[in-house]
C-alpha cells in the first residue's frame, strides 16, 4: 500500500466548516501533547466476567489473573486524584471484565460522586436489574452503557444463550429508575450489516438514547476468528448507514444519537460525518486508566506492558506527570507507514492501541482502501486555520 500523499484538489465551500473543525480538533490534541490535562479516567474494576464472549479483547473468564485492588485501595487512589486534580472535571468510565461482579461497586461509585467525579459503567447488562440500576442511581451515577452485539441470534452467538434478552432488560431497567443517558454499544461484525436498522429499533425500543458502533480489535479472543473483522466493503456499508442515519436524525430532530467510535483518523470523506468532533485518540493526553491491579495506563485496551507504574506503589499524579512519554511523543509515530503520510498533521499516526495491538492494520485509510481520502479535499488543499 502506497503512502497517503497530498494531491491537488479544490476545497468546496460547503466542506470548509468540516475541514476547519478537523484542524481545530488536531490543534487541541497538539496543545494537550504539550500540556496534558486529565479529564477522563477509566477504572478497570475487574477482569472477572460471568460471560465468555468470543470477541473479548481482555479474554475474560470467571477468575482474575491478577491480584485486584481492594475497596480501600481504589478509594485511596481516588482520594489522591481528587487532591491533585480538579475532580469536578473528571469523568470516570468503569469497565472490565464485568463491573457489576464487584460487590463494592456501589460503594466505590458513591465515593467517586462524593469526591465530585461523574461516572458511568460499561456492562454486559446481564446483572443489571432494577435493584442494581437504582443503587447506581442512588450512588450518583447518571450514565449507563450496555453492550448489544446485534439482534438476538447474532448477539447470543458471541455472548452466550439468553444474554441478549438480559442486556435489553438491563437498558429498560436503567430507564425505569430514571437514567436518561443510557447507551447501547455494538461491536459490529460483517454478519450484522444487513440488520443495522433492526438493531437500532431494538435498542431504541428498549430505551437507549445513544448507540455507539465500534469494530472488533484483533486482541485477546478477538484476534482468533477473522469472521469477526470488518473489511473495506463492510466498513463502507457501515459508514454509509451511520452517515445517513445521522443526517436523518438531525433533519427530523429525533431524540436519539448514533456514532462510530475508534481512535484513528477516518479520512476527510468520513470524519465529522459518522461522528462528531474530537473522536480521535487522547490516550495519555487527557485520558488515563487505573487497571484492576492498580497499574496506571492510558486506556485499558493498550498492551499491559505499556502501563506506566503502579498506583499501589506511587502516587497517581506523579505517574501521570512524570511518565507517559511514549504517549506524548510524536517522533516514533511518524515512522513506518506514517513517515510520508500527508495526513499526519491531523491523524498523528493513528489511535494508540490500534497501532500497538494490530501494527499491520491500524490505519483507517488503508482499512477503507483509501476510499475516505479519495475525496476532493486533500491535505494540500486544506487551509490551516
Ligand atoms: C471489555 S467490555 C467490559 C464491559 C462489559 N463486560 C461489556 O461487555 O460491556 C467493554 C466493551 O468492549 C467491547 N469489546 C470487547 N472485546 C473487544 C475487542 N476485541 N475489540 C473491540 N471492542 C471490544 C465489548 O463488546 C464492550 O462493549
Ligand atoms: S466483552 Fe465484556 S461481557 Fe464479554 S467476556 Fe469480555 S468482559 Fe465479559
Ligand atoms: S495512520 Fe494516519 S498518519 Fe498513519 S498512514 Fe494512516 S492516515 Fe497517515
Amino acid at each position: 500500500m502506497s503512502p497517503h500523499r497530498a494531491q491537488s484538489g479544490d476545497v468546496g465551500l460547503l466542506d470548509l466548516p468540516r475541514v476547519v473543525a478537523i484542524h481545530r480538533d488536531a490543534s487541541r490534541r497538539v496543545k494537550l501533547l504539550q500540556k496534558p490535562d486529565l479529564t477522563y479516567l477509566f477504572w478497570e474494576a475487574t477482569l472477572r466476567c460471568n460471560l465468555r464472549c468470543a470477541h473479548c479483547g481482555s479474554s475474560c473468564v470467571g477468575k482474575s489473573p491478577v491480584r485486584e485492588l481492594e475497596t480501600a485501595e481504589i478509594k485511596a487512589i481516588l482520594d489522591t486524584i481528587a487532591a491533585d486534580f480538579d475532580a469536578r472535571r473528571i469523568f470516570v468510565s468503569i469497565t472490565g471484565g464485568e463491573p457489576l461482579l464487584r460487590k463494592d461497586l456501589f460503594e466505590v461509585v458513591a465515593h467517586m460522586t462524593r469526591l465530585g467525579m461523574r461516572s458511568c459503567i460499561v456492562t454486559n447488562g446481564t446483572l443489571l436489574g432494577v435493584e442494581q440500576a437504582q443503587k447506581l442511581w442512588d450512588a450518583g451515577m447518571r450514565t449507563i452503557c450496555v453492550s448489544v452485539d446485534g439482534l438476538e441470534a447474532d448477539h447470543n452467538a458471541v455472548r452466550g444463550p439468553g444474554s441478549w434478552a438480559k442486556a435489553l432488560a438491563g437498558i429498560a431497567a436503567a430507564r425505569q429508575v430514571g437514567f436518561r443517558r443510557v447507551e447501547a454499544i455494538t461491536c459490529v461484525r460483517p454478519c450484522q450489516l444487513d440488520h443495522l436498522p433492526a438493531i437500532e429499533k431494538a435498542v431504541r425500543d428498549a430505551g437507549a438514547r445513544m448507540w455507539r458502533l465500534i469494530t472488533i480489535d484483533k486482541m485477546g479472543r478477538g484476534a482468533e476468528d477473522e469472521a469477526l473483522w470488518m473489511g473495506a466493503a463492510d466498513l463502507r456499508t457501515l459508514f454509509d448507514f451511520i452517515e445517513r442515519r445521522r443526517r436523518e436524525i438531525k433533519e427530523n430532530r429525533e431524540k436519539f444519537d448514533l456514532r462510530f467510535s475508534c481512535g484513528g483518523f477516518l479520512g476527510v470523506g468520513r470524519e465529522l460525518r459518522v461522528r462528531p468532533g474530537d473522536g480521535q485518540c487522547f490516550a495519555g493526553l487527557c485520558v488515563a486508566s487505573i487497571l484492576c491491579d492498580g497499574q496506571v495506563s492510558a486506556c485499558p485496551s493498550l498492551p499491559r506492558n505499556l502501563a506506566q507504574g503502579s498506583a499501589r506503589e506511587r502516587r497517581f499524579s506523579a505517574i501521570w506527570r512524570e511518565e507517559f512519554r511514549p504517549h506524548r511523543d510524536l517522533a516514533w509515530r511518524r515512522t513506518g507507514r506514517c513517515a510520508d503520510c500527508s495526513w499526519f498533521q491531523v491523524c498523528m499516526g493513528g489511535g494508540l492501541h490500534e497501532r500497538l495491538v494490530q501494527p499491520d492494520d491500524f490505519c483507517w485509510l488503508d482499512r477503507q482502501d483509501g476510499f475516505a481520502d479519495c475525496h476532493t479535499l486533500t491535505p494540500a488543499a486544506i487551509p490551516t486555520p
